[in-house]
């Protein structure tokens, strides 16, 4: 094997471990960014971590699994607010002032967290 191979072969090795790097670089910036919006606008019901509080419930939480309740009704969550249909906390309020990369980014943090509780 020449030189000009062996270099070869050895990027062609180190390329894709390097751009994984890179995507766990950007994953774990978006969900940090995803954790402080949550504290921000999710938190005061929904609890740190989403543990849940008296004002509202646990997003860490079987019912909320993304087959039950897909990223879109995060989504409208956010958007919308949501009418009281699972708990006795009453509504959710739309929330005013996440924008909607910002919402993926909360999404991104929660499944994060729901994940790692073992939800999935
Ligand atoms: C003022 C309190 C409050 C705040 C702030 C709040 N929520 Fe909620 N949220 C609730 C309550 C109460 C419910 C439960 C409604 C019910 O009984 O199903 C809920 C339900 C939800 C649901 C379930 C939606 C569905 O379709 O059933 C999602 C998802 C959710 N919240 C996400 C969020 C996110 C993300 C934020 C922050 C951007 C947030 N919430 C902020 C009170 C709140």
């Amino acid at each position: 094997m020449t030189i000009k191979t062996s270099i070869f072969m050895l990027l062609l090795l180190f390329a894709p471990v390097s751009s994984f790097a890179v995507d766990n670089k950007d994953e774990r910036a978006l969900r940090q960014k995803g954790e402080e919006l949550f504290n921000q606008n999710c938190a005061k019901c929904h609890g740190e971590k989403g543990v849940g509080t008296k004002e509202g419930p646990p997003l860490v939480h079987k019912i909320y699994h993304p087959n039950h309740h897909a990223d879109l009704s995060f989504r409208w969550a956010i958007e919308r607010g949501v009418r009281s249909h699972h708990w006795g906390f009453g509504d959710m309020p739309k929330i005013d002032g996440v924008k909607p990369d910002e919402a993926e980014s909360i999404i991104k943090y929660v499944r994060g967290i729901q994940k790692e509780a073992g939800i999935f």
